[in-house]
């Protein structure tokens, strides 16, 4: 939600999505960003969130707006603010330096050091080349996110549509890009999210997209509008079908390898052969299934 309008910020606080981030950089201007500062501290003081993870976007630090924009939000709201999302990360230097920043900030008025996160976009070529420094830069990141029309444009690439596949390429343009983040996301258990879809209309558009980046592992996605929100629910959590057979893997797992007394690996469940391997993969679904409710 862009920090520039109090509308939106007041809009999106009973929205049923698992997180929101009020931003100060990309959908705020320049001469807005002195004014949008404030109303983050605002909404997030008054606002009721009900339960929502609130992260804040602060501008990235090739700007002369970020260090203002950290101190006045967590000076300004700091109880209230989960995490600090910095953009266009470019090395693990630039993550330091917020870690370093908030923990003066959270002894200087008081807050437990420590509590609140990081979220680091990947966003360039430079940033993806040192996502494994930036995802081990410090013990507050939480989450390595793709922003993929900055990194469309950091490189060149030939689409004015951002995530959707490109006629001329045969394959997903995107596939090392995901791989990478999410490979440094898990060495260090972090979460990977994809970044967002633009055509907030074209919900069968953010679906497969969305799709894509689920399959692969990732975590969930950026929404734009409200209207993209259930879809983005739907697609990163498991289906049904797949939930309820990972519990039964679990199940029969358990029971029959107890029935051995611990002495076989791999038993049988109907035609399909299940062992630790399988009992890990299933351990994945049901976990996701359960955080969704299903
Ligand atoms: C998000 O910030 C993006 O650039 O895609
Ligand atoms: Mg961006």
């Amino acid at each position: 939600m862009p920090g520039s309008s109090v509308k939106m910020l007041g809009k999106a606080q009973g929205l049923p999505a698992d997180q929101v981030f009020l931003d100060l950089e990309d959908a705020v201007a320049p001469l807005a960003k002195a004014e949008a500062r404030k109303n983050v501290v605002a909404a997030l003081n008054e606002g009721d969130w009900g339960g929502k993870v609130r992260a804040v976007r602060v501008n990235d630090l090739t700007t002369e707006w970020t260090y203002r924009d950290v101190v006045e939000v967590v000076e300004g709201a700091g109880p209230n603010v989960d995490c600090v999302m910095l953009p266009k990360v470019q090395n693990a230097g630039q993550i330091q330096w917020l870690d370093i920043t908030l923990t003066q900030i959270e002894k200087a008025v008081g807050l437990e050091v420590g509590r609140i996160g990081i979220e680091a976009q990947i966003e360039n070529a430079v940033g993806l080349v040192e996502v494994d420094a930036i995802a081990a830069a410090s013990p507050r990141l939480e989450t390595i996110i793709f922003g993929p029309a900055d990194f469309m444009a950091s490189i060149n690439m030939r689409s004015l549509s951002v995530g959707a596949l490109i006629p001329d390429y045969p394959g997903d343009p995107y596939h090392y890009i995901l791989m990478r983040i999410l490979m440094a996301a898990r060495t260090h258990d972090l979460q990977a999210i994809d970044g967002p879809f633009l055509q907030i209309r074209d919900v069968d558009g953010f679906r497969a997209v969305a799709k894509r980046s689920a399959a692969l592992g990732f975590d969930g996605k950026w929404v734009l509008h409200p209207g993209q929100i259930e879809a983005a629910n739907e697609v990163y959590a498991p289906s049904q079908e797949d939930y309820d057979h990972a519990e039964l893997i679990l199940d029969a797992y358990a029971h029959y390898t107890s029935e051995a007394g611990g002495r076989r690996g791999a038993v049988m469940l109907g035609d399909e052969m299940i062992d630790e391997a399988s009992r890990k993969m299933a351990l994945v679904i049901a976990a996701k299934g359960r955080a969704a409710g299903l």
